[in-house]
């Protein structure tokens, strides 16, 4: 793919300055040789709080494909590894040791009214195949990118030798990792000791795998799909020119969606045969700051997002096999199933899929344990699109529907 006569798609108007610095960018990338040593995304790495590990892990083996690998115990952190497909990226979950700890998620996490109640939950980034970490930041460091060294924070898997991880971003609060390491050799990444799951423990995931294969959906889950971050208003160009200067993906698009005041923009690998192999990164942002939209009162769900969480990941989308099961589309099945099992969904199924290629999905309502939503999203007769601008505007209003700010909660 030809990155320099590529148009992107959308209404979503970028500006000159915008404009300007995506060519630079990707050009940059090229020269710094970025494109040769970094690949596809091979890992999304997620904290939660101490004493929801294994809960948030039956959560994930209940409602998608991810299973656990190995088990790791740092001197802070449980640390899990889980896969889906062998060629789409692994989780890596991370428990700290006690309540007590505290590093940069925790304070960004107090800083925002609906995110204090779980300090440490937070998505935390995506992990790329890099032929040489040190190459890397020898690419990067030039460009004023930072990335953290051991003693810069307490989590040591971000400074382990066979990571780069950059310090988390401005826009986003996500880091973006590297490794040159198999992420199924975890002997050979050096993390921590081996901490096998307690029979227990094993028993939870085993019922929560079962209860799915039992509902008959274990199959017609994929695997991520996206992710989509969630930023201020007047950051949305230059979270995407950040992004763009660390991973090898491409300006996709950027829709309008006018009713919810907001705009959806997708970047995506140029060179890959499935999504799903590296899956897209989607940033949404209010077109307006909150200040200004109250001037035409616009719903603004992405801005009181962002008041009430900080910048951070919003959902991560589920690929459901496209297919029909007694009648009905998969993704309605997988629904009603999921729903029996007792998960809790926003709003109904979006969007048609009759003869023409189209989507259908649906957003679940957010985790206890990593606060994400999860989509689920069913891509009906090869759709080619990314996204349809009427699911996106229902979606988002579901989703800030279900968000309750309060004065007075911080403290109760
Ligand atoms: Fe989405």
């Amino acid at each position: 793919m030809d990155l320099s006569s590529y148009t992107p798609m959308g209404d979503k108007k970028n500006s000159d300055y915008f404009n300007e610095y995506l060519p630079k960018v990707y050009e940059r990338r090229r020269q710094a040789g970025l494109d040769e040593n970094v690949g596809n995304m091979i890992g999304v790495a997620i904290q939660v709080e101490a004493g929801d590990g294994i809960s948030y892990l039956a959560e994930l083996a209940a409602m998608g494909p991810y299973r656990v690998y190995d088990s790791r115990a740092t001197p802070t952190h449980r640390v899990f590894f889980l896969r889906s497909q062998p060629e789409f990226p692994r989780l890596v979950v991370f428990e700290p040791l006690t309540a007590s700890y505290i590093d940069e998620i925790t304070h960004w996490n107090l800083l925002h009214p609906l995110s204090s109640r779980k300090p440490n939950a937070r998505y935390i980034g995506e992990i790329y195949r890099a032929e040489s970490v040190q190459g890397v930041r020898d690419a990067l460091e030039p460009q004023n990118v930072r990335f953290v060294y051991p003693g810069d924070t307490v989590n040591a898997f971000f400074t382990n030798d066979h990571f780069a991880f950059t310090v988390p971003s401005e826009f986003t609060y996500n880091r973006v990792g590297y490794s040159d390491h198999d992420l199924d050799d975890v002997d050979g990444l050096g993390i921590g000791e081996a901490k096998p799951l307690s029979a227990e423990e094993q028993e939870v995931l085993d019922r929560a795998a079962a209860l799915q294969a039992e509902h008959g959906i274990a199959d017609l889950i994929l695997g991520l799909d996206h992710m989509a971050t969630r930023i201020l208003a007047g950051e949305r160009e230059d979270a995407i020119l950040e992004y763009l200067t660390l991973v090898p993906y491409y300006f996709w698009g950027a829709y309008n969606i006018n009713e919810m005041n907001s705009s959806t923009n997708v970047t995506r690998h140029p060179d890959i045969d499935d999504d799903k192999k590296s899956p897209a990164r989607v940033f949404t942002a209010n077109n307006t700051p909150s200040i200004v939209n109250s001037f035409e009162n616009l719903p603004m769900p992405t801005e009181d997002f962002v008041r009430n969480f900080g910048q951070r990941m919003h959902h991560m989308a589920m690929a459901v096999i496209d297919g029909h099961v007694a009648g009905e589309k998969n993704v309605d099945y997988v629904v009603a199933q999921l729903e029996d099992m007792g998960t809790k969904f926003l709003a109904k199924v979006v969007g048609e899929c009759t003869d023409d290629p189209n989507l259908k999905q649906i957003f679940s309502k957010s985790s206890r344990y990593s606060l994400l939503i999860t989509e689920y999203i069913e891509r009906c007769h090869h759709y080619e699109g990314f996204f349809t601008r009427d699911n996106v505007a229902a979606l988002t209003a579901a989703a800030g529907a279900d968000e309750r700010y309060e004065h007075g909660h911080v403290f109760d």
